[in-house]
């Protein structure tokens, strides 16, 4: 009977040890991955690092050219981003692209709403204002 319990006890310690032992190691793998995810890939907070884009890379990064297509010639969910300087400066077209329900100008917008019904156009007031530059800079150009 005592001798049983010793064994029983036993089990437990060791096994006890083990869950100790599994969650240490887990747990300096974790903070290992996570230094190199930030020191290594130079990306915090899964924001990654934009800075050497150039405005056209960057409408494919921000995937605008999903919706607008690859040569901005427009598709079913979108309009085509051509002869934008007709509506924008570089100011109202980043402006634009920060806030795009509150920056509408002009009647195209109320076409816009039937002829590209499944498509909205995201607001990206979340991105570095130089990438958004970037991107006008290009498409003032088109
Ligand atoms: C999910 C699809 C989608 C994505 C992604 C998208 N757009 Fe749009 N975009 C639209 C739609 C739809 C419109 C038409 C306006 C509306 O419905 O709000 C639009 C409108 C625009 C306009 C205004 C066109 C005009 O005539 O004034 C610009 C400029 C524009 N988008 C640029 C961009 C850029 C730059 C990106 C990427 C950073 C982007 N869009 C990403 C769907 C999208």
């Amino acid at each position: 009977m005592t001798k049983s319990l010793v064994w029983i006890l036993l089990f437990l310690v060791a096994f006890a040890a083990l869950f100790v032992l599994q969650q240490l190691t887990r747990q300096t793998g974790t903070s290992s991955m996570d230094a190199g995810y930030y020191n290594g890939m130079g990306e915090a907070g899964g924001t990654a690092d934009t800075s050497n884009l150039s405005g056209k890379e960057l409408l494919g990064k921000f995937e605008c050219t999903r919706c607008h297509g690859d040569d901005l010639n427009g598709t079913p969910m979108a309009p085509p981003l051509k002869g934008m300087a007709k509506y924008y400066d570089r100011e109202s077209l980043i402006a634009y692209l920060r806030s795009p329900e509150r920056n509408q100008t002009g009647t195209r917008f109320d076409e816009y709403k039937t002829k590209y019904a499944t498509g909205v156009m995201p607001a990206f007031g979340n991105k570095d204002v130089k990438d958004l530059g970037k991107i006008a800079d290009y498409l003032l150009g088109q």
